[in-house]
């Protein structure tokens, strides 16, 4: 059986709210491997305001990382890349113009948040543009957005134009609340997501992982959980999943 591939996950120390020290990466990592990852891209955040990010200085803080880790050994430390979580607004926009933003390896896919308590409007045509260009939205944890606890139909338009769609798979622990983990057994239940995540941001969120893989399993099936976390995220880094 093939490793699981991570497309959402906060390692790279200091720049977020993710891990603090370069133990905590290791440890967090070596967790991650434990559970069966051989591949975690480092999605740190990109939010105005927030987490004043951009690309030179998350490249250099992911070199540095990746330079004091070394080479992967096997089954203790997964296959690590960059990306980057972007907050999707007028800046966002403006450095997709200027190549400024870090789509998945293999330049297919791009990872994207909202305001939790405002759903997006009138994006489709930009998202749209970019799904034309060969870069396809990948739409972090809908299940936490306040517009889609109770229904998914909101997600239909941005859908359309070509967006995919990543489970905060300890939402299924109850981690970020009751409602959040009911949408997410709601949607699993649609089949409306094409991959799964850890968005892990600590150690201590390896044992919730573990746990709300389990769920994953009892909810979906075993075949099915396989393709959310493996298949269909490795297809997405190297373009060949098509949702
Ligand atoms: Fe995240």
């Amino acid at each position: 059986m093939s490793g699981f591939v991570d497309l959402h996950c906060h390692y790279v120390p200091g720049v977020d709210d993710g891990v603090r020290t370069l133990d905590e990466s290791q440890r967090l990592l070596r967790g991650l491997a434990a559970l069966g990852y051989t591949e975690v891209v480092a999605t740190p955040h990109i939010r105005t305001a927030m987490f004043e990010n951009r690309k030179p200085g998350l490249t250099k803080a992911f070199d540095e990382l990746t330079s004091i880790l070394g080479p992967p050994a096997p089954s203790s430390m997964p296959r690590l890349s960059l990306a980057a979580e972007h907050f999707c607004d007028d800046v966002f926009f403006g450095l997709l113009a200027s190549d400024q933003v870090l789509p998945y390896r293999g330049g297919f896919a791009i990872l994207l948040e909202f305001r939790y308590e405002a759903w997006p409007r009138k994006i489709e045509e930009q998202l749209f543009r970019m799904q034309v260009r060969g870069l396809r939205p990948l739409i972090a944890h809908p299940e936490r957005y306040y517009a889609l606890f109770d229904e998914t139909d909101p997600l239909d338009p941005l859908l359309d134009v070509g967006a995919m769609t990543l489970l905060d798979t300890m939402s299924l622990s109850g981690k970020y609340g009751e409602r959040c983990r009911r949408a997410a057994e709601r949607m699993l239940e649609e089949g409306a997501y094409d991959a799964a995540c850890s968005d892990a941001h600590r150690p201590e969120d390896v044992d919730v992982m573990g746990r709300s893989i389990e769920r994953l399993r009892a909810l979906v099936g075993k075949e099915e959980a396989q393709a959310l976390l493996s298949t269909r995220p490795r297809g997405i880094l190297d373009g060949s999943y098509d949702p």
